[in-house]
This record gives structure tokens, sequence and C-alpha cells, in this order.
């Protein structure tokens, strides 16, 4: 045996221990940090873009996580979460964006139809100190996509430091259901964080934080940390994005009231779908009325995240809360159907795919990458995993065989899931829709089926938890 395997031998033979040493200790070091949890500062709405052109600039800047103290972050337009971009489906959107941080950066716009030149391939950066147009057709229907930077090895750090944003595309559609809009429709995006003792951000993952993701202690809505919202005896419209690097919410109420859940990653269901909790993972967003008509003034209900079943994460803790302080009449009425999902059939489908989804701590050296896998690879730039026919139909096979979560993520196109078996074996109320990130727990196999649109090039599909991602849990494919 050389040195170099001995030394390797070694090496794996000490993660291993220090990974099932803390598994052992399972859910010890993610409880949500329970000392102050005060529920008194208000919630925030992202600032807004609207129009079909603006400026971004990314910089340094800092933010009122907890009120009366500043934390530092990295943002668009010094705005934390990023702007909101509105526009209507069919506009063209042109972004000069301008990047003022130390590093290299780039933007992906996740969920939406891109030409590849517009998308954040990892390996097209902005190098700091430069700009860059981009422009693109939005030819998606309505629905809240999200806009956060790509460039390998720094996506999951930048994006933790605060570079992340809601996209709202609408539509005639979507406006002739006089969704609950203006005041009582509020975007959400839902992460977490870590501070140190003087309220700064941490970001270090170990070898076992890139085993289970970073995880966080202090939940953060639209940059709060544990705001309330006033509403009235209304129904409201939630437009929730899980923008963390790697904590699944089971979104549920305090009061286990139903919920309805209206649209999915790529927009409207067909038709609400009531429901007492909601699991979302990191990328994925959900459209949600809640309808505090029945509740008197002085109610009090925390949006929560229920248990669930996971080796490192799945505790139940409190998300924000909702004061009910004013009584006004409800002019909404529920649909009772929304919109059209025009299902695809796996009978014409082109070309089928599979997928096998692999995590070792073996798989790896110290400090490189390589412990989470897609067909026993991870992402290389200049290797073309599948090549994809632009137009056609395909069916894709995802299986999780290991015993950590991963919510798998296309680039560029809309897909239905058509099944899951293994661990829940059914789909979830958001899984009535179209979707651009699907969860697998462990033991799940899910097939998705979608057309993919006519723009060529190179594109990414990989896990949303984004350590998981740097790890390598990326593949390229080219559509040709
Ligand atoms: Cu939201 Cu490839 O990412
Ligand atoms: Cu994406
Ligand atoms: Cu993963």
């Amino acid at each position: 045996m050389t040195f170099k395997n001995l030394l390797t031998q070694t090496l794996s033979a000490a993660i291993l221990i220090t990974v099932t040493v803390s598994s052992c200790k399972k859910k010890e070091d993610e409880k949500i940090e329970p000392s102050f949890q005060p529920f008194t500062t208000p919630l925030k709405r992202p600032a807004t873009v609207s129009g079909t052109s603006a400026t971004f600039t990314a910089s340094a800047s800092s933010s009122e996580v907890i009120p009366g103290t500043s934390t530092g972050f990295l943002a668009y337009n010094n705005s934390i979460p990023g702007p909101t971009i509105s526009i209507n489906s069919g506009q063209t959107l042109n972004i000069n964006f301008m990047n003022s941080l130390s590093e290299g950066t780039n933007i992906h716009w996740h969920g939406l139809e891109v030409p590849a030149d517009q998308d954040g391939f990892p390996t097209s950066r902005i190098s700091a100190g430069s700009n860059y147009n981009f422009s693109f057709p939005v030819n998606n229907r309505a629905s809240a996509y999200w806009y956060h930077p790509h460039p390998e090895g720094a996506t999951a750090s930048q994006v933790y430091k605060g570079m992340a944003g809601f996209f709202i595309v609408r539509d005639a559609e979507e406006a002739a259901l006089n969704l609950p809009s203006g005041d009582y429709e509020v975007p959400l995006v839902i992460q977490d964080k870590r501070l140190d003792n003087s309220n700064q951000l941490i970001y270090s993952p170990t070898t076992n934080d890139i085993m289970t993701g970073w995880l966080g202690d202090k939940i953060v809505v639209n940059g709060i940390y544990a705001p309330y919202l006033s509403v009235a005896t209304r129904f409201y419209r939630f437009r929730v994005l899980n923008g963390s690097n790697a904590r699944i919410y089971n979104l549920a109420l305090s009061n286990s009231a139903n919920f309805y859940v209206i649209g999915s990653d790529g927009g409207l269901l067909s038709a609400p779908v009531s429901t007492q909790s909601l699991m979302l993972s990191p990328g994925e967003r959900a459209d949600i009325l809640i309808n505090f008509s029945s509740y008197s003034v002085g109610t009090e209900i925390y949006l929560q995240s229920n248990s669930f079943t996971s080796m490192s994460q799945g505790n139940e803790f409190k998300i924000m809360k909702f004061k009910v302080d004013k009584s006004e009449a409800e002019t909404f009425s529920l649909p009772s159907s929304l919109s059209v999902i025009n299902s695809l059939s796996p009978a014409s489908a082109d070309t089928t795919r599979s997928f096998v989804l692999k995590a070792d701590p073996m798989g790896a050296m110290p400090g490189m990458s390589g412990m989470h896998t897609i067909n026993d690879k991870i992402f290389d730039e200049n290797r073309v995993d599948e090549f994809v026919q632009a137009g056609s139909t395909e069916v894709w096979e995802i299986e999780n065989t290991s015993d950590e979560p991963h919510p798998m993520h296309i680039h560029g196109v809309q897909f239905l899931v058509l099944q899951r078996t293994g661990g829940r074996n059914a789909l979830i109320p958001t899984e009535n829709g179209w979707k651009d990130t699907a969860l697998l727990m462990p033991g799940e196999k899910i097939r998705i089926i979608m057309k993919f649109p006519s723009y060529l090039g190179k594109f990414v599909f990989h896990c949303h938890n984004l350590e998981h991602e740097e790890d390598g849990m990326m593949l390229v494919f080219q559509a040709i």
C-alpha cells in the first residue's frame, strides 16, 4: 500500500467516524434557538422593481435581522431580501447588472425558461467590478419564480449571505381570478441563519454540515428574525419561497387549521387543495391562501414547521406570527377551479432517463467535493452528461438511495411529477401542478415528465440543498 492510499484510508475512516458519531446525536445541533423568539418585529415586504428594465448592483451591505442590530450581508440593491421583480408574461426583461462584490458572481432565474447564456451557468462568472446586461423574454405563465447567484463554489455562500429575490410573473388568466392582492398578497421568503455573538452571519460548513447541508438556528422571514404580520379577517394570499440552503419546512398553522394550496413552482393548480400541512424544500415555492375570516380580533396564530422524520432535521418550530387585529368584510370567494394543467402523457415521451442519487461520506477527501453524486458522478463543466433534444418530451426517473433528503431541481424547464414510490409513496398538494424542484426523501423514487423548450445550449440540474450542490451534486445537460 502506498503512503497516499494509506493516508486516504485513514482520513476516510476518520470522516466516517465523525459522521457516524454526529448522526447518532441526531437533531442535537440543529435545534431552533428557543431563547429569543419575541415575534414582536413587524414583517417587512421586500423592495420592488416594476417595469421591464432595472439596474441591479450586488454589493456588501447590512440589514437589521434583529431590530437595533446590524448584520452584514451581500445584497442586490442593498435590499434583504433582493428586490421583487414583477413583470407580465410576454414582456422582455432588461437588467443592467453591476458586480460590486469582491468576488465573481452571476444570476440564475430559477424556474424561468431563458436562453442558456442568460441562465447563470455555474462557470460563467461576472467578475468583481464588471457589469453584464441580462435581457430575455419572460415566457412562463404567472407564478412566483426567483433569482439567485449560481457561480460554482460560491452559490451556497452568496445565497446564504443574502442574495436571493422573488421574480413574480403575472398574466391575464390569473388576474381574472381576482385573488387577494395589494395588502392581502404577501411574499414570504423563509430562510435559516446562524449568527455569532455580534449578530454576524456564520458560514463555515464542516464535512458533517456538507452531509446534512448548512442548517441555521434562527428562522428569518423576508430577512427578519421571528416577525409578525397584522392581518384583517379576510383571505390572504402568501407567495412562499423556501430560500434556505438546506432546511425543509413542513408548513402548518399552530391551530391546525386547514389552508389552501392554489399554486406551485410553475403557477396555478387546476383547483385549490385544502391541507393542514405542506412540505416545502429548498428552492420550492407554494402559493397558499389562508382564511382569517372566522377569527375574532385579538387571535394570534403562528405559521410553523411541523415535525417530520429525517436524520438531521425535522423538529417542530415556529416561523412567524399572524395577529388578527382588524375586522373587515370579505370580498373574495374561493374559486372552485383555477387553471388548466395540460398533462403530458408518458406514452408521448421520446426518451426516458434514470438517475440515482447517492451520498457517501467516504466518497471524498476532507475539503474536497464528491460525497454526493448523481449516477456516481459529480459536476464537471467540461462534460455533458445528457444530450436532450430541444422541444422533445422526456420522462426522468430519479431515485434517492441515500439517507439524506435531496430537493432536485432542473434548470430552464417545468415538469409534472407523475408518481412517487417509496418513502411518502404519494404526491403532495404542490405536485398537482408545474414544478421545477421536487423533494426526494430517503428511499423515494419519482417519475417526472417535461417538454424541453426550444433554447439550445448547456444547462444544469442539481440538488438544491446548496451544500450538496457545491459538493458536486450537479450534472450538465445540453439541449441540441
Ligand atoms: Cu435555484 Cu440551479 O438553482
Ligand atoms: Cu434553477
Ligand atoms: Cu442533496
